[in-house]
């Protein structure tokens, strides 16, 4: 498996991701997703909606503020308890989470510092929202959070959405949008970070049919990960024990992930009872339950929530298709990228500059039905390796035997072999390509 300093170099080399505000230094838990990079997150996020809303028809998207009215924050238990104990070293001042310090040898908390070796505070609670103030003024009246899940807006806009929509329970309400959480220890690159994006869904459903709810969608998410090319080997679910619960939840699952520095929560599955419809309509006051015309029945529906991170499915599929080969002594590395969410998926390259012409003419043709780059800077050779490292699946090279054949060279990124394809065959032999590897 990969190395993290190796992703990092090769992800920053190529453009995928950028430390934020580098030439400042940076700043801890944030970062910038290069050309590369948005593309591969946009690929993720496109099949997510795909799969999640554009291909069913009792799911509905939406796209709310990320800065909601702060009671939102108080109904879903945010404001008064979204935190972390959090400890600080008295000489260095570093600042850690309780739970991240080594516990000492009589098993309690340890209080030395595991970077000096200073003494450490008490631990206290930190919490994880981020303030911001709306309007001119700066006082408690106009403090508001950056919204630290994409979920309670769901719960919030139920009914407009369930009305406006003539949705009728058992339907779920999708989002794809920043979150942000003042993490303490933000670490392991892109996996926990203080601003990052969530891909939620709320499925609302009668209470009595949530178990039935709970195990389809957990099953279905985990084929997803699947469809977009990540290793069965690599995944597994996880069940939370009774003592993990929150007290509301009738049952969580995770999708787990074998990353370079263990397994690692990629989604958590949960059946959320009616908690958070509960927690708003007593919050506002304002009548959330749904009337069932086929029950002849009031009920405040049961949620369902399938809820995963951008960024950290982008950093699974980014270690999972990493690999390092030996050609002719050489080292080759590829990222073997499922064609699905590959940042590119054809490369059309001509072999000389004085090329140029018709091989521009053949990418406008290819992109018209892949994602597809031109790409003449630097030698051939240099170019497939470029592509070899941002995952293209094909390479098309025009040559100057084109001009005489009308055909062209397509490189295959896996097996390196390469086949010469009529021009006018090439959308159709990629076509066939690509269809293979569904
Ligand atoms: N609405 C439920 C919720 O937000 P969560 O387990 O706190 O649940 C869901 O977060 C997912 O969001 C996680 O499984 C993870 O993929 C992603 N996530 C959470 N905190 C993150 C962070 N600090 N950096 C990157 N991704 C994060």
């Amino acid at each position: 498996m990969v190395e993290m300093d190796v992703l990092v170099s090769l992800c920053k080399r190529r453009g995928f991701i950028y430390q934020s505000s580098e030439i400042y230094g940076g700043i801890n838990g944030f970062w910038d997703f290069g050309p590369v990079g948005c593309e591969l997150k946009r690929r993720i996020k496109d099949s997510w909606w795909k799969r999640m809303v554009q291909t069913r028809d009792d799911v509905v998207g939406i796209d709310t503020s990320i800065v909601a009215h702060p009671q939102t924050w108080i109904a879903s238990g945010h404001v008064a308890s979204f935190n972390d104990p959090m400890v600080d070293c008295k000489a260095c001042k570093r600042r850690f989470r309780a739970d991240d310090v080594p516990a000492s040898e009589d098993g309690s908390t340890g209080h030395i510092c595991p970077e000096c070796g200073g003494e450490l505070t008490e631990a206290r609670e930190f919490n994880l929202m981020f303030q911001t103030h709306v309007g001119a003024t700066a006082d408690n009246a106009s403090v508001a959070y950056l919204r630290p899940e994409t979920c309670q807006s769901i719960f919030t806009q139920f009914k407009n959405v369930q009305m406006s929509g003539r949705m009728k329970v058992p339907f779920g309400i999708a989002q794809i949008g920043k979150a942000f959480r003042n993490e303490i220890t933000p670490r392991n690159f892109i996996f926990r970070s203080r601003e990052f994006e969530q891909m939620e869904m709320e499925f609302f459903c009668h209470p009595s049919e949530s178990d039935k709810w709970y195990e389809y969608w957990i099953s279905y998410r985990f084929e997803w990960f699947k469809n977009i090319g990540v290793k069965p080997e690599g995944l597994r679910l996880r069940p939370h024990e009774h003592r993990e619960l929150a007290h509301y939840a009738k049952g969580c699952t995770d999708v787990e992930y074998k990353m370079p520095f263990g397994w690692s929560e990629m989604e958590g599955i949960a059946n959320r009872s009616d908690y958070d419809l509960g927690n708003h309509m007593r919050e506002s006051g304002k009548d959330l339950t749904y009337f069932d015309e086929g029950r002849k029945e009031k009920f405040l529906p049961y949620v369902v929530e399938t809820s995963v991170g951008v960024d950290r499915t982008a950093l699974a599929v980014l270690c999972d298709a990493y690999r390092e080969e030996e050609v002719k002594g050489e080292k080759r590395v590829v990222m073997g990228f499922h064609p699905s969410v590959a940042p590119v998926q054809v490369g059309v390259l001509p072999l000389s500059g004085k090329l140029a012409e018709p091989a521009k003419k053949l990418e406008i043709d290819v992109r018209r039905h892949f994602v597809s780059e031109y790409d003449d800077a630097g030698s051939i050779g240099k170019r497939y390796r470029r592509h070899d490292e941002i995952g293209t699946p094909f390479c098309v090279t025009y040559d100057f035997e084109s001009e005489n054949d009308h055909a062209v060279t397509v490189r295959d990124r896996d097996t390196m072999a390469q086949d010469r394809i009529a021009i006018e065959k090439v959308v159709e032999y990629l076509r066939d390509k690509f269809a293979f590897s569904k």
